[in-house]
C-alpha cells in the first residue's frame, strides 16, 4: 500500500477510474436455489427491482427449464426491467436453451448462460463424455443460444479443477461459436487466490481471441475464500464478477456482492477498476433480501451486519473522535447504513414515505395507507421509530397482510408448565366471518390449529424464527414462518411489538399466500 493510499483509505476514489468490472448478480438463481433462501415470484420481482436500483449490470433471474414458476419469474423480470441485462441459465441441452430463449423474449438485453462440466472428475463421473465430446456439445449449444438471445455466456463448470490446456481448447471453441463472456467457476470452492490469479493469467495469455471476450469469476465459499478469490480474478484481468447479496448460495454460498464491490471501491488505487454499483443501496438491498427470505443478516457480517460500523470499545471511540480514519475504512452512509433515530409520533406521511424510500422500499398509495396506519399505532406505543422499525413496517406492507383473510379478534393465553390456547375471529374479503378456538403445545401450535380450522387450509410448520428488529423493551419482533402445504413451501412474516401478534400475522400471511397461489398453480398446470 502506498502512502497516498493510506491517507485515502477512508475517502474512496469517486467516479469511473480504471476499467469497468461488470457485476453479475445471481441472487435469484445460485442464491435462491440454496436451502432456506427460496422466494416466490412476487419476492423475486421485488428483489429484481432492488437489484436494478443498485445498478448491477446483469441479473441472472433463474433457470427457466427448472420449473414453471422459475420460467414465469424470469419472463416477468425480463418484461419489467429496463436497465440491466437479464440472464437465464441453461444446460447445454436443446430443451433448456429453448426455454431460456422463450423466457427472455421480452428482455431489452438478454443473455443465455450455458454451463457444462469440463473437469476430469465431472467428465468421467457426471457426464461420461470425452474431451472432444464436451467441446462438441458446448459448441452446438452456444450456436443455438446465439440465435435466441442478444449474447451468450459460457461457463466451464468446475473450471478451477480442469486441466488448464484443455480449458484453453474449450474456450477457443466457445469464442468461435459465438460466446462473448467466458466464466471460470470455482464450483466447489476449492482453490486459493494465488491459483485463481494464475489460472486467469494463463487463460488470458493463451485463449485465441481473449481480448474480444470478458473473463468472469464465479467463486463459492466452501473454504471461506469466495470474495478473496473473486478479487484475485479481477487482479488477473477478470472484468465480470458473479456474486450474490449477503453471499447466499449453494452450500457455504457465493461471493458476497457487497463485499466484492466495497473492496474494489475502498481499495480503488490498488485494483484500479470501478463498478457501476450505487453503493448507498447496498444496505437496503441486503435487508430486503433478509426480509424476503426470512434469513437474518449475521451481526458481524462485513459491510451490512449490525456491527459492521459499531465502535464499542472506548479506545476506538476515542480515536474515532479525533479522526474517523483511525478505525473506519468506509463510512456507513457509503453503503446506506444510517442508523439514526428519525421518526416519531408527530412525523407525517411524507417523512415516512421518504424514509422508507431511502431504505429501498417504494410504496404505492395503497401500501402507504397500510404502512402509515401501522406507523401511527407504533409511534403511539414507542417513543422513537427507528430505521429498523420503518423497514419492518414497510416490508410488512405486502398485500399478503391485507387479504383475503383478516383478523377481527385474537386472544391468546399461555399456561405455566406448557400448553396455550387461542381464540380468534377471521373475516374473508368475500364477507364470510369465522370464529374458532384451539389449544396446543404453545401459542404457535395453538394458533396454527385455530387458523387451520377457520380457513380449512392444512399447513404443517417447517421453520419458525423470531427476532427483535429494533432495540429496547418496546422493540418490534419479526416472526418468520415456513410451512408445507400440498407439496410446496410457503413463507410468511409478521411484525409487532407483541411477538404473539407477529406470529399470528405470519400464520395468516401463509394462509393468504396459499389462497392466492393455489388457483394460479392450478391454472399453470392446465395451460
Ligand atoms: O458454481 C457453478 O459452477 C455454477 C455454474 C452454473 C456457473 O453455478
Ligand atoms: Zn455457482
Amino acid at each position: 500500500m502506498t502512502a497516498t493510499e493510506q491517507t485515502q483509505a477512508s475517502e474512496p476514489t469517486e467516479g469511473d477510474v480504471g476499467e469497468r468490472v461488470k457485476i453479475f448478480d445471481t441472487t435469484l438463481r445460485d442464491g435462491e436455489q440454496a436451502p432456506g433462501f427460496s422466494m416466490d415470484r412476487r419476492a423475486k420481482m421485488r428483489m429484481a427491482h432492488a437489484l436494478e436500483e443498485l445498478g448491477v449490470d446483469i441479473i441472472e433471474a433463474g433457470f427457466p427449464q427448472a420449473s414453471p414458476d422459475d420460467f414465469a419469474a424470469v419472463a416477468e423480470i425480463a418484461r419489467s426491467l429496463k436497465q440491466p441485462t437479464i440472464c437465464a441459465l441453461a444446460r447445454c441441452q436443446e430443451v433448456d436453451i429453448d426455454a431460456a430463449g422463450r423466457a427472455l423474449e421480452q428482455a431489452r438485453h438478454s443473455r443465455i448462460h450455458l454451463f457444462l462440466s469440463t473437469s476430469p472428475l465431472h467428465r468421467e463421473h457426471k457426464l461420461g463424455k470425452s474431451k472432444n465430446e464436451v467441446i462438441d456439445i458446448a459448441v452446438n449449444a452456444i450456436r443455438r443460444a446465439s440465435r435466441l438471445s442478444h449474447e451468450v455466456e459460457f461457463s466451464a463448470e468446475d473450471a478451477m479443477r480442469t486441466e488448464p490446456d484443455f480449458l484453453v481448447e474449450v474456450f477457443n471453441a466457445a469464442i468461435e461459436a459465438g460466446a462473448t463472456t467466458l466464466n471460470v467457476p470455482d464450483t466447489v470452492g476449492y482453490v486459493t487466490p494465488f491459483e485463481v490469479a494464475d489460472m486467469f493469467a494463463f487463460l488470458r495469455a493463451n485463449v485465441r481471441g481473449a481480448e474480444r471476450v470478458v473473463f468472469s469469476g464465479h467463486c463459492h465459499d466452501d473454504l471461506g475464500m469466495a470474495v478473496a478469490n473473486s478479487l484475485a480474478a479481477v487482479s488477473a484481468g477478470a472484468r465480470q464478477v458473479e456474486c450474490t447479496i449477503n453471499g447466499i448460495g449453494e452450500r457455504a454460498g457465493n461471493a458476497a456482492l457487497e463485499e466484492v464491490v466495497m473492496a474494489l471501491r475502498t481499495r480503488q488505487p490498488h485494483f484500479n477498476v470501478h463498478t457501476g454499483i450505487v453503493t448507498k443501496h447496498l444496505y437496503p438491498a441486503s435487508r430486503l433480501l433478509a426480509q424476503l427470505t426470512g434469513q437474518p443478516v449475521p451481526r458481524n457480517k462485513a459491510i451490512v451486519g449490525d456491527n459492521a460500523f459499531a465502535h464499542e470499545s472506548g479506545i476506538h471511540q476515542h480515536g474515532m473522535l479525533k479522526h474517523r480514519g483511525t478505525y473506519e475504512i468506509m463510512r456507513p452512509q457509503d453503503v446506506g447504513a444510517t442508523t439514526s433515530l428519525v421518526l416519531g409520533k408527530h412525523s407525517g406521511r411524507h417523512a415516512l414515505r421518504q424514509r422508507a424510500s431511502d431504505l429501498g422500499y417504494v410504496l404505492d398509495d395503497a401500501a402507504m395507507d397500510v404502512v402509515f396506519e401501522r406507523f401511527k399505532a407504533l409511534a403511539d406505543r414507542k417513543r422513537t421509530v427507528t430505521d429498523e422499525d420503518v423497514e419492518a413496517l414497510a416490508s410488512g406492507a405486502d398485500p399478503e397482510h391485507t387479504g383475503p383473510w383478516r383478523f377481527t379478534h385474537l386472544h391468546t393465553s399461555s399456561h405455566l408448565g406448557g400448553g396455550a390456547s387461542v381464540s380468534l375471529k377471521l373475516t374473508h374479503e368475500d364477507g364470510r366471518t369465522v370464529s374458532e378456538a384451539a389449544i396446543g403445545d404453545g401459542p404457535v401450535d395453538a394458533m396454527l390449529r385455530a387458523v387451520e380450522r377457520a380457513t380449512g387450509e392444512a399447513i404443517s410448520l417447517a421453520d419458525f424464527n423470531i427476532r427483535a428488529v429494533s432495540e429496547g423493551g418496546d422493540a418490534e419482533g419479526h416472526a418468520t414462518l415456513t410451512a408445507h402445504h400440498d407439496g410446496h413451501d410457503y413463507r410468511g412474516s409478521g411484525v409487532s411489538t407483541d411477538i404473539v401478534e407477529a406470529t399470528a400475522q405470519a400464520v395468516l400471511a401463509i394462509v393468504n399466500r396459499i389462497e392466492r397461489q393455489v388457483p394460479r398453480r392450478a391454472a399453470a398446470a392446465h395451460s
